[in-house]
């Protein structure tokens, strides 16, 4: 049978303490939480009352659960408070020399069956357990951060663990409605060790000004789906908390240079910036502890901006450029060309007409013509079925397309969209011949995904004039837009381009020609990095799966993701990344080459982390 805990003990009310008070008085078990002071203890009940009155407002908690919740928790300062609990959970700083020391302690005033275990996010649970004389009743216990919201926890047990304490904390987690998995002593545990050396990648994109932080904020969110962006995320942890986890993660973990700490994290965390709680990180906050962000000196600017029939503004947060491309004045656009007639190109025709553009798409031939046309009227009529588009919309867009086998056609357009074979030498033909046909003044872009965006400006006299448009798959369908600048692009055609994503209803986002953009390049060193892990036989792919989406509530986990983006896709743009940025975390997995070798490639050929159907 399963041990009853009917009395726990919280050390340390910062982020993640309170809300583990929460998790556990919430689900009618009484709570001992303690600080180090009582200013600490005070601080902790505000972040606990907030919390539950927030619940209350959203009608998420009655007002007498959340009394009886709050009427569960009884606050002390010190530990000497925990001698009758069943289990403490310490969620004191990141420091292994504290959390030795709090161990070694409580192991002294703590009953002798009591459970001892550590939130910790990336110390060895084993060396914190041999600072008492029980080793075998110490475990991990990892929260997720907001810990009343996200589901999963990680159970870290270590080699000497018990296997009834591990038993009796799974039920545990069961009671408070988490989903545990199960998982030994590795620094990171499974969700960390495949989130930080994101963050710390996003953070090292926005100290070297490769992006802004909305932008890169918002090409995660958008091109990913993920609740939030990097960023906003590191301020939610917490600066200071991060600077410690990367820091371990890299003594511990190999020292993987991606978990080297981007020197900013330190400088932030040295100047009291350190995100939500002290009210400022990589944004500011209303105040200390507040979720809202308010605008500060970063805050990118609204811009008028003349885009097809008329003037609109663009969303200052809906994609803000460099400095410069802010303050340039964007061209007007009115009439688009569109070269190509695979899947992107016909996404994008659709787009634009949709969008009230007047279109003209070229193709190879009359066959491929019609071939696009019907695609694009198979879709809008989707959209009518749908009720979400009449009949006489639909029927204008398809009037809005001419339809065209020659270049010259797009001698009078005020902007080409380049949507054909992913080769270098197709492309930078095709851009010579648009520097010859097109107006001047014109922006040429290109819809690449994987190729430098200046070697196809360069085929042109014109490279000012050429930017990157990084449309998603469906780009009907997917809001972001990758706006990629080139060492010789002009302020104004990133102002253009910018203009043309808001007029489009897409948010564009402005980076660096760098193999990846931003979202590729902090998207598939992720992916490849849980190849890895189940290569290593850390743990499965659908406790991987669990973790990414429960701990950190991705809308797939990373080997759903695979299976759906195609595992050859993803080992040639893990290729290119590693050829161009020589990161040895990089190097592909040697398990995916494989699987891509075996013709394993995912849900098309059936086959890839796990089986599918054949459609
Ligand atoms: N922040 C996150 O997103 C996150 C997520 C999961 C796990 N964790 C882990 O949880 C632990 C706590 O992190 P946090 O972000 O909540 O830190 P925090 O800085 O927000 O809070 C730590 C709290 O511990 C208190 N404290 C310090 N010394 C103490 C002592 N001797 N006795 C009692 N209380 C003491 C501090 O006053 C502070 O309130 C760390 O191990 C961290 O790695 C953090």
């Amino acid at each position: 049978m399963a041990r009853d805990f009917t009395s726990v003990g919280v050390v340390g009310l910062g982020t993640m303490g309170a809300g583990i008070v929460e998790v556990f008085a919430r689900n009618g078990v009484d709570v001992v939480a303690v600080e180090v002071s009582a200013d600490g203890l005070e601080r902790g009940r505000a972040i606990l009352t907030g919390s539950t009155d927030r619940a209350v407002a959203k009608g998420k908690l009655a007002e007498a659960d959340r009394d009886a919740l709050l009427s569960r928790v009884r606050f002390e300062v010190g530990l000497d408070a925990l001698h009758s609990v069943d289990l403490v959970i310490e969620a004191v700083p990141e420091h292994l020399n504290l959390k030795q020391r709090i161990f070694a302690e409580l192991d002294r005033v703590c009953k002798p069956e009591a459970i001892l275990a550590t939130n910790t996010s990336s110390l060895s649970v084993t060396e914190i357990s041999v600072a008492t004389t029980r080793p075998n009743q110490v475990i991990g216990i990892h929260f997720f951060n907001p810990a009343p919201v996200m589901k999963l926890v990680e159970v870290v047990r270590t080699v000497v663990t018990s296997t009834d304490v591990v038993a009796d904390v799974e039920a545990l987690c069961k009671r408070l409605g988490k989903v545990d998995v199960t998982i030994s002593d590795r620094a990171g545990f499974i969700a960390n060790a495949l989130l930080f050396g994101y963050l710390n990648h996003a953070v090292g994109m926005f100290e070297s000004h490769y992006a802004t932080r909305e932008d890169i904020d918002a090409a995660m969110k958008l091109g990913c789906g993920l609740p939030m962006g990097p960023l906003a995320l590191m301020d939610l942890i917490g600066l200071d908390t991060a600077y410690e986890i990367l820091d371990t993660m890299y003594r511990r973990g190999g020292r993987d240079r991606r978990h080297a700490p981007v020197p900013l994290i330190k400088q932030m965390v040295t100047a009291g910036l350190l995100g939500r709680k002290s009210g400022r990180g990589f944004y500011t906050y209303e105040r200390p502890g507040s979720p809202v962000v308010v605008p500060d000196e970063r805050t990118p600017v609204a811009t008028q901006a003349a885009v097809g029939d008329g003037t609109r503004t663009i969303d200052a947060t809906g994609g803000a450029g460099s400095a410069s491309s802010e303050l340039a004045s964007p061209a007007a656009v009115t009439k688009i060309g569109i070269v190509g007639s695979g899947t992107m190109a016909t996404g994008i025709i659709e787009v634009f007409a949709k969008a009230g553009y007047e279109v003209v798409s070229v193709t190879r031939g009359a066959e491929k013509s019609a071939r696009v046309f019907e695609a694009v009227k198979t879709s809008l009529n989707k959209g009518v079925v749908r009720g979400k588009l009449s009949e006489a919309d639909r029927d204008a867009a398809l009037g809005r397309i001419n339809w065209s086998a020659t270049l010259e056609h797009l001698a009078d357009v005020d902007l080409v969209v380049e949507a054909v074979v992913e080769e270098l030498s197709v492309k930078k033909a095709l851009f010579a011949s648009l520097d010859e046909i097109c107006k001047p003044g014109v922006v040429l872009a290109t819809t690449t995904s994987s190729l430098p965006v200046i070697d196809v400006a360069m085929a042109t006299q014109r490279p000012a004039d050429v930017v990157g448009l990084h449309f998603f798959n469906p780009a009907p369908l997917m809001p972001l837009v990758e706006v990629v600048e080139t060492i010789r692009t002009s302020a104004e055609t990133t102002a253009t381009a910018r203009a043309v994503c808001a007029a489009l209803g897409k948010t564009g986002v402005v980076c660096g020609d760098r193999s990846g953009f931003i979202v590729n390049a902090l998207l598939f060193p992720y992916l490849n990095d849980a190849v890895k892990m189940l290569e290593a036989s850390y743990s499965t792919a659908d406790d991987i799966d669990h973790a990414m989406k429960l701990g950190c509530g991705y809308p797939m986990g990373p080997f759903e993701l695979l299976d759906v983006v195609g595992l050859d896709v993803a080992l040639a743009i893990q290729r290119e990344l590693y050829l161009e940025l020589r990161e040895p975390g990089f190097a592909p997995a040697p398990l995916l080459e494989h699987l891509v070798t075996a013709g394993y490639l995912g849900r098309k050929s059936g086959r890839g982390f796990r089986d599918h159907t054949r459609r």
